[in-house]
């Protein structure tokens, strides 16, 4: 860790483990504490032992001996099943051996042997079991009789950075790449370690360290320029169970093979992927694979070449087979250039209408990665109607934990609560109702691969995340991949109780900010599924009309009559009909359709009734007075917090709730406006809404 950052508030995010005041600290724990008993070698358990030691010490002020001797006072230890440690030995039976997996790990307070045992068939259990136990610690639970085993739900829990080389990041809000500087790889590896750390507290096993557009230059880093600080990142990862990935342009034969083609039916193309990845294992032995997003937002692709997406994924994969390795493929995938007024096409089709025929033609080691809804992050959207769709593909599920559409880190939107009903949404596939998490874990259809990936929201502000608040998105979407059961409001808790402190006020009020952030967002934006009501390039701010790719019609075809998007297959594009049974029945009714999502799936005049009881001009006035009301009610709830958290963190997220509610209002006055000016029909309540 940097000196200067270290002292910076929130820089050690929740792994700060505030101190536990001694007249508050019961004796158990300081016997446990004291001694740490870890006898294995290799690079995890050193990270294991090094963060156990770091955390008992932040939280206690005693630095706890380590030895390799199993005789003695009371003590943490940890180890594997085979390891060796007598300890661990006899804690743990056969029986709860058989039900861990190679990432899980159990963890009991064995009275008899004086010890607190953490054991796991794999060093990196043992790491996350380690960290599972600073988390109680660090949340103030009793640890006298633990007993407790826990399995990851997903196998991939991947993190995306949409980092550019030149240090700038693609949607990031929270300063310059921590990975770039000046087209080069910095050599700031403590600033690397110190996000591991984090990443690998939450769960986090795989990082791709590039971003999705690879151009020309970044296409460089698979060669001999790049790959040795490459190799170095992967290093400081590896430490931390964490494996890495490059994102590729699919046209790297040809920007930096010399190649005349990237035809992946062409044999020499085939050739130049084996060689090439052949000498990234060389330089990494167990480097990750390839992330990719081709023939999507101009990337190149295969479509060039009359290919399709089978064919690109499976030559990648064919040249990452035999070492290991895996080829994650975007299906963000549609036509920018689609014109509304041809209402027969429609992006939010796009991905289906790409994929689900390959269903079952993809490689064992292609991994198709979805975005959460159809369109692109917006603050509400369905879910994509590829889950469940996709009966023989390996897939993971893609959320954006850098806030573009939702607030870019200046607002307040904890977007736990959003992935949660995305993940608990019922599909319908395979004549049942799995829910999407149940897909995408990779349960539902014996996937071998399934899992989470997400854009990252982290740079090199002072603490990661630019507003303070966002740190509680990263550690969500750790924690829910790891464990997706987890409600919002527990790992609310958790995150706050670890980043402030246990003071029951201080829990209370932040948890409440968090758990009503997003509906507020929501409120003042664009509610009932609208979506899209950004400024074009850098998509913040209120403008109806201004999404760049509006140019070829609207995104919510408002008029003097009306607003929303038909997509229902009897007069619509068809969309409402790509989901399963029930589901598609409900998005094609106007009157089934949930309020939230009216906009997405009908286009309906501003004076038809919600179930709510008020009409669709009337819900838009009053979701943006009220967003902004409640907007402003954050700032002042958490003034009362003012001199009771530390003064650092407070600052900082003052600052950002003061903006937010001027923004809220500026949402606000331009929606509101834009719409009386559209239906000519004004607010009910008499409400200004014309400024
Ligand atoms: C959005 C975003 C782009 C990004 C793209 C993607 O369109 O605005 O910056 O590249 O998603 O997910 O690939």
């Amino acid at each position: 860790m940097t000196g200067k950052l270290l002292s910076v508030a929130g820089y050690n995010a929740w792994l700060g483990f505030n101190r536990v005041e001694s007249s508050k600290i019961s004796n158990p724990y300081v016997d446990w504490c004291g001694r740490i008993v870890a006898a294995e070698k290799g690079e995890i358990f050193g990270t294991a032992a090094a963060e156990l030691t770091r955390g008992i010490e932040s939280l206690f002020g005693i630095r706890p001996l380590t030895s390799e001797s199993t005789e003695g006072f009371r003590c943490i230890t940890f180890g594997t099943f085979e390891g060796g440690n007598e300890l661990i030995s006899r804690t743990f039976g056969a029986e709860i051996r058989s039900t861990i997996v190679p990432e899980g790990y159990a963890i009991k307070t064995n009275a008899a042997d004086g010890c607190i045992a953490i054991g796991a068939s794999t060093a990196s259990g043992v790491l996350y079991g380690v960290f599972h136990l600073l988390r109680l610690l660090g949340t103030g639970c009793s640890v006298d009789k633990l007993e407790l085993v826990e399995n990851p739900n997903n196998g991939l829990r991947m993190i995306n950075q949409w980092d550019n080389i030149d240090g700038s990041i693609e949607r990031g809000y929270a300063g310059e790449s921590i990975f770039y500087v000046n087209n080069e790889i910095t050599m700031n590896m403590e600033r690397v370690r110190d996000y591991a750390r984090l990443l690998a507290s939450i769960g986090i096993n795989a990082i791709a360290i590039n971003n999705v557009n690879v151009h020309k230059y970044e296409t460089m880093l698979l060669t001999d320029k790049f790959l040795p600080d490459v190799a170095k990142l992967a290093d400081v990862f590896r430490a931390y169970g964490i494996k890495l990935f490059l994102s590729i342009n699919f046209a790297s034969p040809i920007e930096i093979g010399g190649l005349s083609t990237a035809d992946p039916l062409d044999p020499t193309v085939r050739n130049w992927w084996s060689r090439i990845t052949a000498k990234i294992y060389t330089a990494i032995s167990d480097f990750g694979g390839f992330l990719v997003k081709a023939d999507s937002e101009n990337r190149p692709g295969p479509f060039t070449y009359g290919r399709d997406h089978a064919d690109g994924s499976n030559m990648l994969a064919e040249a990452l087979q035999p070492h290991g390795g895996i080829v994650i493929w975007r299906c963000f995938v549609y036509n920018c250039k689609q014109d509304w007024r041809d209402r027969s096409t429609d992006r939010a089709r796009a991905a289906f209408d790409h994929f689900k025929p390959l269903d079952g033609r993809f490689h064992d080691n292609v991994i198709l990665q979805i975005k959460n809804g159809p369109m692109d992050f917006q603050v509400r959207e369905p879910v994509s109607p590829l889950f469940g769709a996709l009966e023989a593909t390996n897939q993971v599920i893609e959320f954006q934990i850098t806030q573009e559409y939702t607030g870019q880190q200046r607002h307040l939107c904890y977007l736990v609560p959003q992935w949660k009903e995305v993940l608990d949404f019922q599909t319908h596939a395979k004549g049942g109702n799995p829910s999407v998490k149940r897909i995408v874990d990779g349960s539902v259809y014996g996937r071998r691969f399934g899992g989470f990936a997400a854009v990252s929201n982290i740079g090199n502000d002072a603490n990661w995340t630019g507003h303070l608040l966002a740190q509680a998105n990263l550690y969500g979407y750790g924690r829910l991949a790891w464990n997706t059961e987890l409600s919002a409001e527990a790992i609310a808790e958790e995150w706050v109780r670890l980043t402030f402190g246990g003071d029951d006020r201080v829990v209370r009020t932040i948890k409440g900010m968090l758990i009503h952030s997003w509906s507020i967002y929501e409120s003042y934006t664009a509610p009932l599924g609208v979506g899209w009501m950004v400024n074009p390039d850098h998509h913040y701010g209120p403008n109806v009309d201004g999404y760049e790719y509006s140019k070829w019609g609207t995104y919510h075809f408002a008029d003097c009559r009306g607003v929303g998007v038909d997509r229902t297959v009897k007069t619509g594009t068809g969309y409402a009909g790509q989901y399963m049974g029930d589901n598609a029945a409900r998005y094609e009714s106007v009157e089934n359709c949930p309020d939230e999502l009216l906009l997405f799936f009908h286009h309906v005049p501003y004076t038809h009734v919600l179930h709510s009881g008020v009409t669709v001009i009337q819900h838009i006035y009053d979701s943006h007075f009220n967003g902004v009301e409640r907007a402003e009610q954050l700032e002042e709830t958490w003034s009362g917090l003012a001199g009771i958290v530390n003064e650092g963190l407070y600052e900082q997220v003052a600052e950002r709730l003061k903006e937010q509610a001027e923004h809220a209002r500026e949402w606000c006055d331009m929606i509101n406006t834009y719409f009386y000016r559209k239906s000519g029909i004004a607010d009910q309540l008499g409400r200004k809404i014309y400024s």
